[in-house]
Formats: structure tokens, C-alpha cells, sequence
């Protein structure tokens, strides 16, 4: 599976991407407001340091809006895909763009069916959040199990991009149905390198070394 940074941060990205272990970044209006700079600049600059894909929000509610800027930050880099909403209107766009070669992540996927058209559409990713179910009482990582059961019955390419990570239980279950990619903040990626007894570990082992004979 996957790992991206789900961030507009660069400083956070940077630290990502030294791991070796960041596969990708996405990026949508709210974290690019977060950045607070040209939301171009912070897409080539991240292009430059993730080496995976790195999507970037289209916000125009018609088709013929999201094409255009579509085609617009393809330009920026050859990692670019393009994101747009889960609406009838973004999945024209992406029918469009995708037929045209530029690659499309359908985000803001809320429904199995919804994941249906996207791949129909062809859509290169598909962006189920399930914090946000979660957050309303749905199981968010029921949806990710449906959209894995349908995109193998009938071996559609669509990656599964699992969006919208509150914390590591949801990459592990991720992991565990066979999601393609997990997007995640980086307070949650940091998260994963670590555990107490591997710490509790490297202390003992450094005490105990300093008890072990050395030849002067
Ligand atoms: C990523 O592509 C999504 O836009 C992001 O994961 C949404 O996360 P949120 O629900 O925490 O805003």
C-alpha cells in the first residue's frame, strides 16, 4: 500500500519525503488555505519534492471549469493529478481529462455507488473519506471494504485512495482490506514509526552494551 502526506505544508512534506517512505501527497482547498501562500507555488514546490503523485483541487462547479484547470495544473509537473468532486459535473470533467491522458483523483467519496461511477468514469484514483463518516456515525472503513469488492469484481483499475485518516488504526485497516494508497496527516504518519517497546528497547540495549568488555 501507498503512503502519502496529506498536507500543503512543505516543511511537514520535506520531513515526509526524508523518510524515503512518502509515496505521494494530496492536497485540497482547506489545507492549501493552511499553507497560506500562492496555491501554484506550493504545487510545484511539492512536485519538486515528493517523486509520486501529488493531486491538486480543482474548485469550479461546472465542467468546462474543472477541465480548465485541469489542463492548467498538469502543466505545473508531469506528477500532477487532478482532483475534482464527486458530482455529475466533476465526473464529465473527469471523463474529459482522463481521456486526454491528465490523471483524475474523484475525491469527496462518500458511497460505494459513487466509487462505481468514478471508476466508469476513469478515474486514475478514488478518494473515499472515512473520517468523516466516522464523524457522523457511519463506519467509515465499511465503505473502503465495499469499493475493494466491487473494483475486483469487475477489475476496474481505479486506485483506492483511502482519505480523510484520523489516526494509525485506520492505515492498519486499510492495509488490511487491500486499499491501494492512505493519505494522511503528518502528526499520523509520524505515528506509525513508533512504539514504546521498541524505545524501551533501544534503551536497554544501549545500558546493557555499556556493560559488554571492550578490548582497549
Ligand atoms: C485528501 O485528499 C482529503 O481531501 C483529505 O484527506 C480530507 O481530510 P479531512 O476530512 O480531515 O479534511
Amino acid at each position: 500500500m501507498q503512503l502519502y502526506i496529506d498536507s500543503a505544508i512543505i516543511d511537514e512534506i520535506r520531513k515526509a519525503a526524508d523518510t524515503g517512505l512518502c509515496d505521494g501527497c494530496t492536497t485540497n482547498p482547506s489545507l492549501a488555505a493552511k499553507a497560506g501562500r500562492d496555491y501554484n507555488d506550493v504545487l510545484r514546490e511539492i512536485c519538486a519534492i515528493v517523486k509520486g503523485h501529488v493531486s491538486a483541487e480543482a474548485v469550479s462547479s461546472d465542467a468546462a471549469g474543472m477541465v480548465k484547470e485541469g489542463q492548467a495544473f498538469a502543466k505545473i509537473a508531469k506528477n500532477i493529478v487532478v482532483k475534482v468532486p464527486l458530482t455529475v459535473e466533476g465526473l464529465k470533467a473527469c471523463q474529459t481529462l482522463s481521456k486526454s491522458g491528465i490523471k483524475v483523483n474523484v475525491t469527496l467519496c462518500f458511497s460505494a455507488n459513487q466509487a462505481l461511477l468514478a471508476a466508469k468514469s476513469g478515474a486514475f484514483i478514488v478518494s473515499p473519506f472515512v473520517g468523516r463518516l466516522d464523524d457522523i456515525g457511519q463506519v467509515g472503513m465499511d465503505l473502503i471494504e465495499d469499493i475493494r469488492l466491487i473494483y475486483d469484481n469487475y477489475d476496474f483499475k481505479t486506485n483506492i485512495l483511502v482519505a480523510s485518516i484520523r489516526n494509525p488504526i485506520h492505515v492498519l485497516e486499510s492495509a488490511l482490506i487491500g486499499a491501494d494508497i492512505a493519505t494522511m496527516p503528518y502528526s499520523v504518519f509520524e505515528q506509525l514509526f513508533k512504539h514504546s517497546l521498541t524505545d524501551a528497547g533501544i534503551k536497554k540495549f544501549l545500558e546493557d552494551w555499556e556493560k559488554v568488555p571492550k578490548r582497549k
